[in-house]
């Protein structure tokens, strides 16, 4: 039952990031200065995966430009004298076998990841989304390694889901479920729903970008209907899943930022370059300044 290949989405419209996004795929938008997409390809890699195919879409080259080696640039740097530099932009695309396949209609979740039938054949496999980076409390292991330890238990589909205020529900996919006497943090899933309403939302536990699927999600996907916003929604394909075989979810301490959201997208930035040595300390008291009113751009 070991993992090795995960499907990673990337082909979305990225609308809320218009008009940043009218020429730059979303998961290229850069955390200080690594791309969005580099910390899931990371995140997969520490994980254990070793292959990974990335669904793209008209106007996402640079998705694989930043994945593939860049002779020239390398060149200019090595000349420069900057060669630690020239090998770590060598060594972006070195940790995993990366595949591409185009979306060729933005269909929606679930027919992005359907389009991976055929690369991930009969195993079980991961799914990380494009724009989610998951941040694990310190110390603990990357989020896709904590989803595959507990796959590894139940040896089921699972999903990864955290707890949000209730008037976030709407944003996400929300689970209903029943924990596992011997792991609370497990619940077998009775059902999903994708975007409730606050009312209607049987909890606050949001799907939080990771999966592990047995490759059964396939044959649910190829019949699910359109759903809400016209798209294919993975939620749909594994409530029916959940009506054939047990499905579960791990509720997890690792914090989850959603980079398609304005406002997430600038928390995650802030608090990433708070954490950095080069850029952390310089920031704080920009920040410490500009917040009490002093004058901007003491830094
Ligand atoms: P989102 O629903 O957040 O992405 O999909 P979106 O449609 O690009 O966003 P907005 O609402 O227009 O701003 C989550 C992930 O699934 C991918 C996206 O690229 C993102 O990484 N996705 C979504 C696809 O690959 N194909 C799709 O048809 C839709």
């Amino acid at each position: 039952m070991k993992v090795r290949k995960a499907i990673i989405p990337a082909a979305g419209m990225g609308t809320r990031f218009l008009p940043a996004t009218k020429s730059m795929p979303k998961e290229m938008l850069p955390i200080v200065d690594k791309p969005v997409l580099q910390f899931v390809l990371e995140e997969a890699a520490e994980s254990g995966i070793e292959d990974v195919l990335i669904i793209t879409g008209r106007g996402k080259q640079a998705i694989e430009n930043h994945f593939d080696y860049n002779p020239d640039l390398e060149h200019f740097l090595r000349n420069a004298g900057k060669t630690e530099l020239a090998e770590r932009v060598r060594d972006i695309g070195e940790r995993l076998r990366i595949h591409y396949i185009r979306q060729k209609e933005q269909l929606g979740l679930g027919d992005a990841i359907r389009l991976g039938r055929d690369h991930v054949g009969s195993e079980p496999f991961a799914v990380l989304l494009g724009d989610t980076i998951i941040d694990p409390p310190a110390g603990q292991k990357p989020g896709l390694q904590q989803l595959l330890d507990a796959f590894e238990q139940v040896r089921s589909s699972i999903v990864a889901v955290h707890r949000v205020p209730r008037e976030w529900v709407s944003r996400y996919g929300i689970v209903e479920g029943d924990p596992e006497p011997f792991d609370p943090n497990l619940l077998r899933l009775r059902r999903l729903v994708e975007k409730p309403a606050p009312a209607e939302a049987p909890s606050d536990l949001a799907i939080a970008g990771r999966y592990v699927f047995k490759p059964e999600i396939f044959g649910c996907l190829e019949t699910t209907p359109r759903g809400v916003g016209g798209e294919i929604q993975l939620t749909d394909a594994m409530n029916q899943l959940a009506l054939d075989e047990p499905v579960f979810a791990l509720a997890w301490q690792a914090r989850r930022f959603d980079i398609g959201n304005r406002l997430e997208y600038a928390k995650c930035f802030v608090e990433f370059a708070l954490r950095r040595p080069d850029t952390g300390p310089a920031l704080r008291a920009y920040i410490e300044e500009l917040l009490s009113g002093g004058a901007a751009g003491l830094v």
